[in-house]
C-alpha cells in the first residue's frame, strides 16, 4: 500500500517535471538573415517564442518588431503589429515608423533646436520645421548590433547601438542598448538603457502599430480603450506642446473608463483637428520611474486585451491617422487610414524647451534607463 502510494507520487512528480521540460524546450531562438541594406550591411531576423507558442520576429534593422503574435479568445493566433515580409520594403516604402525604436529622441523638438548648458544646438528637421523621432535618419534606420539571449523570463534579442557625436544635430557619443524579452507571461518586454560622454538629451520609444483584429483587417475604430492618465499634452497646430497639461475631464481626451477609439475621434474639438485625430501625450498617473498601468486596449470581438506598462512619464497614443492605404501589408492587405494604433511610451514632446516638463537631459556618468511592457491576455485572465 505504501509502496504503491511512494510509487504514484513518483510517477505524478516525474510528469510534471517532463512537462515542465517539454513546455520549457518550446522556448526558442533562432536568427536568419533578413537582407542587406543599400551600404551592403548585413541584417538579420529574430526569431523568439516563448513557452506558450507565442512568437516575435525582430530585426536589427530600426530594432523594428516586424510581427507578434497573440492568442483571441478561441486561442487562435494573429499577427497584432503592422509591418512587412522583408527589408526591402523597410527599406524602400514611405515607412512610417512601424514597429521601429525611435530615437534619439522620440516626438518633436519645435524647430530642431535646444539649450544645453548655454550651447545652442540645431537638430536635423523634417517635419516641418520641427524635428520629429530622431531626425532624417534615425534609430529607426541603423542598422544596430545583435545577440540573442535565453533568461529564465523567455527568449530575448539584445540590441546596441552607438550614436557618434553630433549625430543629427545631438552632442555627445550615445550608447544606447534595447533588450526585447518575449516573456513566458506574454509580454514583449524592453528594456532600454543609454550613457553619454557629453550631456545631452534623450527620449526613446518604441513604435509598433497595433491591430488586436490582425494586420490588415479592419480598423481600429472599435477598439476600447483606457488610459490611466488624468491630464494630457495639449498642443498647438504643428503638435508641439503648449506648456499645459491640462485635465482630460469633460474632453474627447477622457479615457479614465474603456471608451471605443472611434466614440469621440470626429469630435468638433481642437486638439482633435490639429493631430488629425489622436496624437498626443497623456500624462500617466503614478510615480515615474516606478512601472505602472499606462493603458489598456480590449478588443471586443475576437478578445484580445493588451496592457501598457511603463517607466515613463507620458504616454503618445496616435491613431494611424496618416496611414492612407498605399502601404501593404505582410498578409498582402493595405493599411487604410487608422488600421492601427501607436502606444508609444515616452517623455512629452518638446521636453528640452519645456522647462516645467521632467527633463530629458541625460548627462556623463548618469547611466538611462526605462522599461516598457505591452503584456497580451484574454478577458477575464
Ligand atoms: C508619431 C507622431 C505622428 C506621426 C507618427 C508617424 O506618432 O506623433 O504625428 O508622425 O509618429 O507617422
Amino acid at each position: 500500500m505504501k509502496r504503491r502510494y511512494i510509487y504514484s507520487v513518483v510517477l505524478t512528480l516525474l510528469l510534471l517535471l517532463s512537462s515542465a521540460v517539454v513546455a520549457l524546450a518550446q522556448a526558442s531562438i533562432t536568427k536568419q538573415s533578413f537582407g542587406k541594406t543599400a551600404a551592403g550591411e548585413n541584417v538579420d531576423l529574430y526569431i523568439l517564442k516563448n513557452v506558450h507558442g507565442m512568437e516575435a520576429k525582430i530585426t536589427n534593422y530600426g530594432g523594428i518588431v516586424v510581427s507578434l503574435t497573440a492568442l483571441d479568445r478561441n486561442r487562435a493566433y494573429a499577427d497584432v503589429v503592422l509591418g512587412f515580409n522583408d527589408l526591402e520594403s523597410y527599406l524602400t516604402k514611405n515607412d512610417p515608423y512601424l514597429g521601429a525604436i525611435i530615437g534619439r529622441f522620440g516626438n518633436r523638438i519645435a524647430k530642431g533646436r535646444f539649450n544645453l548648458n548655454g550651447v545652442e544646438y540645431k537638430l536635423a528637421v523634417n517635419n516641418g520645421e520641427n524635428h520629429l523621432h530622431g531626425g532624417i535618419k534615425g534609430f529607426d534606420k541603423v542598422v544596430w548590433t545583435g545577440r540573442e539571449m535565453s533568461t529564465p523570463n523567455g527568449p530575448a534579442v539584445v540590441l546596441t547601438y552607438l550614436s557618434k557625436d553630433g549625430e543629427e544635430g545631438y552632442p555627445g557619443n550615445l550608447r544606447a542598448s534595447v533588450t526585447y524579452t518575449l516573456t513566458n507571461k506574454n509580454e514583449l518586454r524592453i528594456d532600454y538603457s543609454a550613457s553619454t560622454d557629453k550631456a545631452t538629451v534623450i527620449n526613446l520609444t518604441h513604435h509598433s502599430y497595433f491591430n488586436l483584429l490582425g494586420e490588415g483587417n479592419s480598423d481600429i475604430l472599435q477598439h476600447r480603450v483606457t488610459i490611466n492618465a488624468d491630464r494630457f499634452v495639449p498642443t498647438d497646430a504643428e503638435s508641439i506642446p503648449t506648456g499645459e497639461l491640462a485635465k482630460v475631464v469633460g474632453t474627447p481626451f477622457d479615457f479614465l473608463k474603456a471608451t471605443a477609439i472611434g466614440a469621440r475621434i470626429n469630435q468638433d474639438h481642437e486638439q482633435l483637428k490639429f493631430g488629425n485625430g489622436y496624437d498626443h501625450t497623456w500624462v500617466i498617473n503614478g510615480r515615474p520611474g516606478t512601472l505602472r498601468l499606462a493603458a489598456t486596449v480590449a478588443e471586443p470581438v475576437q478578445g484580445r486585451v493588451m496592457e501598457v506598462w511603463t517607466t515613463e512619464p507620458g504616454v503618445q497614443f496616435y491613431t494611424g491617422n496618416f496611414l492612407d492605404g498605399s502601404l501593404t501589408g505582410k498578409a498582402g492587405k493595405p493599411y487604410p487610414r487608422r488600421s492601427g494604433f501607436c502606444l508609444e511610451t515616452q517623455h512629452y514632446p518638446d521636453s528640452p524647451n519645456q522647462p516645467a516638463f521632467p527633463t530629458t537631459t541625460l548627462r556623463r556618468g548618469a547611466p538611462f534607463r526605462s522599461t516598457t511592457i505591452y503584456r497580451f491576455r484574454m478577458p477575464g485572465q
